[in-house]
């Protein structure tokens, strides 16, 4: 799961505009072409082709993919992965690590060692990394809880007073004068952290340090990309107000601080396996991301949603499928999603028109967990996708209604590598155990669990380990991603065709219509399909 600016209102902070525009062009241009290829044939729900295929394998049935997955091998997966990335010095499996370059080999040599059943493609990317970061910060002669953000600038300071900013820091006149050579002390909220430290900066501040807003550890997050602002660093909730507090009451407080952070370029790659045999004009693509953050080796962030496609990609390799199944391990997720965008942005409109349903998976087995499924009617959270966003809900829904397990809505705001195929027009699905939202009171009634803690108090730490995943939600999660590649690999029948791709670039904010003529529940007419 991406870092969010959780000091923004809106939860996507991409140049929305920008690559809306980029979707009507590549839509216009290539609109004529996809008309005279058939685009209604494409996405038709008639009678499956039954593509060749030279193994006489069964046509995917639901529960007999969905009992081939078993928590054992989840377990070996997550193993495998925090063993490459324990291999390594660095302890992780960022983008562009040793770590992430095994992890690589190791979904390969996986998918390779079914046989022919899958194509691999290695999709090469390159982007500015941060690889180790070292931060301490020290104020009144005592040591604090701290973190550094993503893309923040390096700095050391040495006994400079902090001073308080007033309100938020979104405003000029809320920076006093008096930080000019000093350390300006910011709350978190309202406003995104370029814009308070901008403000910090202009008034002559040395550094910054912004405490969070809610009592989820240390404010940390992402300025977005490469920039000249001043150093900050990250506190606590409690931390920063009980300073802010001891300044306010006239208290002079000095500080010290060391924010370091290494850059670099670097190269890996997404993994995409996509079946030989089933309908390419109607495919059905999981994803996950391959990648962690430096500060740990991500095994539920994202070692789980990866193990989860790769034990249900293993399980499909024993059964023929009417539509092609596609699965992509995404790289550089925790940059920014790039890894995914490269790779929408390097696709025809044609091609992602063919793309039925995208399944996103990141965070699956979150050790305070709650069961979450892509809000994609937008019932819960106001944010749906194109339709069929909510038809896939509904079946996984579904899924979990028969187990008697109570679901809710996740956000459904793009933070993760589903948001540029959301961009593109493409319907999405997936499901969340939580990162860092806090659980809520009704949740840990429900699933047990820590009330007003985070769902994954490890998220991009040290300790997003194998010892701290959740079993019951991995294993559930991974049999129900089993029920939808079942379900779809074998009919889209009550499945809303694509939108023509120039009537796809409407921003996801905004509210689509519901599938047309598509009733809420049990509505995908698949399970009569189903042969038990
Ligand atoms: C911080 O310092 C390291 C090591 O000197 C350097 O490689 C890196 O580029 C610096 N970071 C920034 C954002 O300038
Ligand atoms: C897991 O995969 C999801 C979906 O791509 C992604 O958002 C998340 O960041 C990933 N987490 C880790 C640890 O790789
Ligand atoms: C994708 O394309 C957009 C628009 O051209 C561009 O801003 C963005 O940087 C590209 N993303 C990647 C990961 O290449
Ligand atoms: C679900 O709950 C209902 C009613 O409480 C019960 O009849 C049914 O057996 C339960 N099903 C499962 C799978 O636990
Ligand atoms: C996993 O993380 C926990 C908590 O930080 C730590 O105690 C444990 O040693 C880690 N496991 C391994 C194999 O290093
Ligand atoms: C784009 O979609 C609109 C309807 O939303 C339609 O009127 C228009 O003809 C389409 N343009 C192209 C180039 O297909
Ligand atoms: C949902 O979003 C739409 C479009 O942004 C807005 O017009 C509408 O008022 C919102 N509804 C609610 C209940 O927030």
């Amino acid at each position: 799961m991406h870092w969010i600016d959780r000091s923004r209102s809106l939860p996507w902070n991409r140049s929305l505009s920008t690559r809306s525009v980029l979707v009507v062009m590549k839509g216009i241009s290539s609109a004529m072409a996809i008309t005279a290829t058939g685009m209604l044939a494409l996405n038709s729900n008639a009678e499956p082709v039954h593509y060749p295929s030279k193994c006489k394998l069964p046509l995917v049935k639901d529960k007999p993919l969905v009992n081939t997955i078993h928590l054992k091998d989840l377990m070996k997966c997550a193993q495998d992965l925090e063993d490459i990335a324990y291999a390594t010095t660095a302890r992780n499996r960022v983008h562009g690590s040793e770590g992430h370059k095994g992890t690589v080999q190791y979904l390969k040599d996986t998918i390779e060692g079914l046989g022919d059943y899958y194509k691999v493609e290695l999709q090469e990317f390159t982007t500015e990394v941060t690889l180790a970061s070292a931060n301490e910060f020290s104020a009144g002669g005592v040591a604090f809880d701290t973190d550094s953000f993503e893309f923040g600038n390096n700095g050391t300071w040495t006994d400079l007073p902090l001073v308080n900013v007033a309100n938020l820091g979104c405003e000029p006149e809320d920076v006093p004068d008096s930080v000019a050579g000093n350390v300006a002390l910011i709350g978190r909220g309202d406003c995104t952290f370029v814009q308070k430290i901008e403000n910090a900066g202009a008034k002559g501040a040395v550094a910054a340090m912004i405490y969070n807003n809610l009592d989820a550890g240390v404010a940390a997050g992402t300025l977005g990309g490469v920039n000249d602002l001043i150093p900050l660093g990250g506190l606590t909730r409690a931390d920063g107000l009980a300073l802010a507090e001891r300044i306010e009451a006239g208290e002079m407080i000095t500080s010290s601080g060391t924010y370091w952070a290494y850059v670099t370029q670097a190269t890996s790659h997404n993994v995409i396996a996509t079946s030989k045999y089933g309908d390419p004009d109607n495919v059905l693509f999981l994803g996950a991301h391959s990648d962690s953050v430096d500060k740990g080796p991500g095994i539920n962030d994202n070692g789980s949603g990866s193990c989860g496609i790769l034990t249900v990609a293993k399980a499909l390799a024993k059964y023929r499928t009417n539509a092609q199944v596609k699965f992509a391990w995404w790289t550089a997720e925790e940059e920014g999603l790039l890894g995914a965008e490269h790779f929408v942005n390097t696709s025809t409109a044609e091609d992602l028109s063919k793309i039925r349903l995208y399944l996103n998976f990141d965070m699956i087995a979150s050790p305070n967990y709650y069961l979450g499924i892509y809000d994609g009617d937008g019932s819960r959270y106001n944010l749906s996708g194109p339709p069929g966003s909510d038809v896939a809900e509904y079946l996984f829904e579904d899924f979990f209604a028969a187990r008697n397990l109570t679901t809710f809505g996740a956000e459904f705001n793009g933070r993760s590598d589903y948001g540029p195929f959301l961009d593109a027009g493409v319907p999405c699905s997936g499901l969340d155990t939580g990162a860092d939202g806090i659980k809520t009171e009704e949740e840990a009634a429900i699933y047990g669990g820590i009330a007003g803690e985070t769902y994954d108090q490890n998220y991009h730490s040290a300790a997003d380990n194998v010892t701290n995943l959740a079993l019951f939600p991995f294993e559930i999660n991974a049999k129900a991603i089993a029920h939808v590649v079942a379900t779809y690999a074998r009919s889209w029948e009550g499945f809303p065709a694509r939108l023509p791709p120039n009537s796809t670039a409407v921003a996801r904010r905004h509210l689509h219509p519901r599938s047309s003529g598509v009733p809420k529940r049990h509505s995908c007419g698949v399970n009569e399909l189903l042969e038990y």
